[in-house]
């Protein structure tokens, strides 16, 4: 087969290369970090848990299971978990969620006392509503392995 011969074999290849490389790019999109971006990256997320954490310490309703935690380990590893739920470049290396909550028995109430208090957190810290309820969205999944049945 001579060059001329190949000539429509070789435009149909350049088509397919073609839609095959653009096709690809939209595969590999930058991950969305827009949540993440919003909340202040990892040191707006750091502060958000900082003051959530003082909201707990005052909430009777449930201030007696965070007695005597490592506080800053509960710091660190929550923000980690936190950055990485909302896009960020960090990731969770704290202990199993279901395994370290299944002993606290935890209530519907205590539950939804924790979210607050993290609303008012990011409230305090200036978090865009639409963040605060995107936030929220990505820890709804995590609730069966939090929650005591
Ligand atoms: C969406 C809800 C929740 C999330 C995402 C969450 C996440 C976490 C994370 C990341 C840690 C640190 C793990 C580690 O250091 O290895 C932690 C620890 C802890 N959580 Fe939760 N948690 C949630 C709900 C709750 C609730 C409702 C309570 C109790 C009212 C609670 C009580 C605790 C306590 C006491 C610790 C510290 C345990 C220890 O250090 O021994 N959590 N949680």
């Amino acid at each position: 087969m001579n060059l001329r011969s190949m000539k429509p074999y070789l435009a149909i290849l350049m088509v397919t290369v073609g839609l095959a490389l653009g096709g690809s790019q939209s595969l590999q999109s930058p991950p969305d970090n827009s949540l993440y971006l919003q909340l202040g990256e990892r040191e707006g997320i750091a502060n958000v848990v900082e003051d959530m954490l003082y909201l707990i310490v005052e909430d009777e309703r449930i201030n007696h299971q965070f007695k005597g935690i490592n506080v800053a380990q509960f710091h660190g590893n929550l923000t980690d978990q936190l950055c990485e739920l909302s896009g960020g470049p960090c990731q969770y290396s704290g202990r199993d969620m279901r395994e370290l909550h299944a002993a606290m028995n935890i209530t519907n109430t205590q539950f939804n006392a924790l979210a607050e208090n993290l609303i008012l957190a990011m409230e305090e810290n200036q978090v865009p509503t639409g963040a605060q309820n995107r936030l929220i969205k990505h820890l709804l999944p995590l609730y069966p392995d939090i929650r005591h049945f």
